[in-house]
């Protein structure tokens, strides 16, 4: 535990924010939830006013909402395109939005950190790896890196830091089928991934935990690809 009171923001899985809220407290912090679908401005402005009664201040904002609504383009409908854009996108604008807002007020306070304040985008390998089939998730992703740089170049005089970490493929329920399978697995996962492992959620965990402390002090609008050489064009091993 790094020692951070945490708001757990969920939208559909009520239970999985409980299982996260428990695995906090059992190790001593605290934590509460709040259901906001993110994609709605009313229900950000929401949770924000939920978690500044509850713990008074905010420090670090993690970001991470994200769906897949799969689809080749020319099957695409307007609302797949639509509900993946609102939610990776849109949902991540509005609680930046609304955690610079707090911070600018907030300030700087030494004793907790050199910084106002610290947002970390969870993003994705598919910011810069195009993603047939994908296009929607792949569009969101890659416009999420130029609003975070743009955003962190807005506020760095601030000392407000803003960074993401792009994952590629982890072991959460978002890669289920590719994980039971063997032959997904062998053919979608390991082909792509040289370093030869799924990445674990601590991964992502960790660097998101350097990214909050001022270990990181002077990394500004830096994307952490967390994901075993995957844009490293594995195709190109044993192809010269
Ligand atoms: C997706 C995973 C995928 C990974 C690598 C992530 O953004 O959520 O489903 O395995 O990218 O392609």
């Amino acid at each position: 535990m790094a020692g951070a009171d945490v708001l757990i923001n969920y939208n559909g899985d009520r239970e999985g924010a409980l299982e996260t809220k428990k695995r906090i407290e059992e190790v001593g912090g605290r934590a509460e939830i709040f259901k906001a679908n993110v994609a709605r401005e009313d229900e950000v402005k929401a949770m924000f006013e939920f978690m500044m009664e509850k713990f008074g201040r905010l420090d670090i904002c993690v970001p991470n909402s994200a769906i897949q609504l799969n689809a080749n383009v020319d099957d695409m409908t307007l609302r797949q395109w639509q509900d993946v854009i609102d939610v990776n996108l849109t949902g991540l604008f509005l609680c930046a939005r609304e955690a610079v807002r707090i911070f600018k007020k907030q300030g700087i306070d030494r004793s907790v950190s050199y910084a106002a304040g610290k947002l970390i985008f969870i993003s994705s390998v598919h910011d810069i790896i195009p993603w047939e089939g994908h296009a929607n998730y792949a569009s969101a992703k890659g416009g999420l890196m130029l609003f975070m740089k743009s955003l962190a170049q807005e506020v760095a005089h601030l000392r407000i830091r803003v960074n993401a970490i792009s994952p590629g493929a982890i072991r959460t329920p978002m890669n289920v089928e590719k994980l039971t399978s063997p032959e997904l697995f062998e053919r979608l996962l390991l082909r792509l991934i040289p370093c030869k492992r799924i990445g674990e959620p601590e991964d992502v965990a960790h660097a998101a935990v350097w990214l909050a402390s001022d270990q990181s002090d002077y990394v500004y609008g830096t994307t952490i690809y967390l994901d075993g050489c995957m844009t490293l064009y594995p195709g190109f091993i044993g192809a010269g």
